[in-house]
């Protein structure tokens, strides 16, 4: 009996971009609620990296922990293969997309073919290509959790309340820090879409490409500080976070609030003193939350930028161009 094979980028150490490997491994067997996908092309996120270096920016206490080898990715575009008995909704041909398996690290989709559960696909939208759908599960499913609906009752590993989305309409004033990158450009177009006055902020470079997206303003944080040019904004999305994230508490109204999408530093006697909130939470995977965020991509109501393309072989280099930083959009890795 032949077993089938496939190529699949894999870690057998942590480390750099130098540590992943193609290797020809079995195409993996299906389990009970299991779809197989035949993958075109794989979203490159923040997560494989942190994977690649062994997820040491997450406290020992909470993190995962992998046999190596591992194939890393979350983010697939694809075209079903085979469906468990026990699967609904989906059939053989269909053209899928989803983020798979978060936020248990394991989505194992640098590979030719990835056992996908079926709760975390979605039908690709028909005019959006597999390249762009690839690069939008986890960046939308990140913006649209924060911003329009959690859409589950998980708890969060980073704080007791429930994190709520607050109200977007044409009254209100968005800052989007970090507004250039993966979870940026379309939070960006998620406020817009719902009519908030969105201001963005990134290096100059981005400037035309986020007017282009929709921004009503534009900051370049390396000619000038956006907490000494904004006030009595509505809400912050730093997609930054970092030392210095507490300096956006100052440019909220009272009764504003700040949504870190990376940790930040943040003190419960300011914050109090401002009048104003912050609220993060943990994306998780949902085909079916893709499946509605779908109808605004094949509209063109959002759209997926991509930064660049590298061939799975080359997902070192796709590492190496993400470590540049300064990212627009989506790196991508095409497969078939
Ligand atoms: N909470 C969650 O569940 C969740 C989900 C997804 C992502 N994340 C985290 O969110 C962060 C962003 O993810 P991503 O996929 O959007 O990353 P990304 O695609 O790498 O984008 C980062 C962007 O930040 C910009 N940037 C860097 N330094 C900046 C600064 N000081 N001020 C303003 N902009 C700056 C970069 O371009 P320029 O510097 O050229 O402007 C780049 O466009 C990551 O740390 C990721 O781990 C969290």
């Amino acid at each position: 009996m032949s077993t089938r094979t496939m190529r699949a980028i894999r870690l057998h150490e942590h480390g750099g971009p130098d540590v992943l490997r193609q290797d020809e491994i079995p195409v993996p067997r299906l389990g009970p609620g299991e779809v197989l996908v035949r993958v075109h092309a794989v979203g490159v996120n923040p997560p494989d990296w942190y994977l690649r270096d062994g997820l040491s920016n997450i406290p020992p206490e909470t993190r995962p922990t992998f046999d190596l080898p591992v194939t890393p990715g979350t983010d697939v575009s694809g075209v079903v293969e085979a469906v468990a008995a026990d699967v609904e909704g989906f059939a053989v041909g269909d053209q899928v997309f989803g983020l798979l398996r978060f936020p248990s690290f394991d989505g194992r989709a640098y590979a030719e073919y990835v056992a996908a559960p079926a709760s975390d696909l979605a039908h690709k939208p028909a005019g959006v290509d597999h390249v762009h759908a690839a690069g939008a599960p986890m960046a939308l499913l990140t913006a649209w959790q924060f911003l329009i609906e959690l859409g589950h009752d998980h708890p969060s590993p980073f704080q007791a309340e429930r994190h709520r989305p607050v109200p977007l309409d044409a009254g209100t004033t968005v800052l989007v820090n970090g507004a250039a990158g993966g979870v940026g450009h379309l939070a960006l177009q998620l406020a817009k879409w719902r009519g908030a006055h969105v201001i963005a902020v990134a290096s100059g470079a981005h400037e035309s490409f986020l007017r282009e997206l929709g921004a009503d303003e534009f900051i370049d944080y390396t000619k000038s500080r956006p907490e000494e040019r904004v006030h009595d904004v509505d809400l912050v999305l730093d997609t930054v976070g970092g030392r210095e994230s507490s300096r956006f508490l100052r440019t909220l109204k009272r009764g504003g609030v700040l949504f870190p999408v990376f940790f930040g530093a943040y003190d419960d006697e300011e914050t109090a003193r401002l009048g104003v909130t912050v609220s993060g939470t943990q994306v998780r995977s949902s085909g079916a939350q893709l499946a509605e965020v779908g109808r605004l991509l094949d509209a063109g109501t959002v759209r997926v930028a991509i930064d660049s393309t590298f061939p799975l072989a080359d997902a070192r280099a796709a590492h190496e161009r993400a470590a540049e930083g300064h990212l627009q959009g989506k790196i991508v890795l095409t497969v078939a």
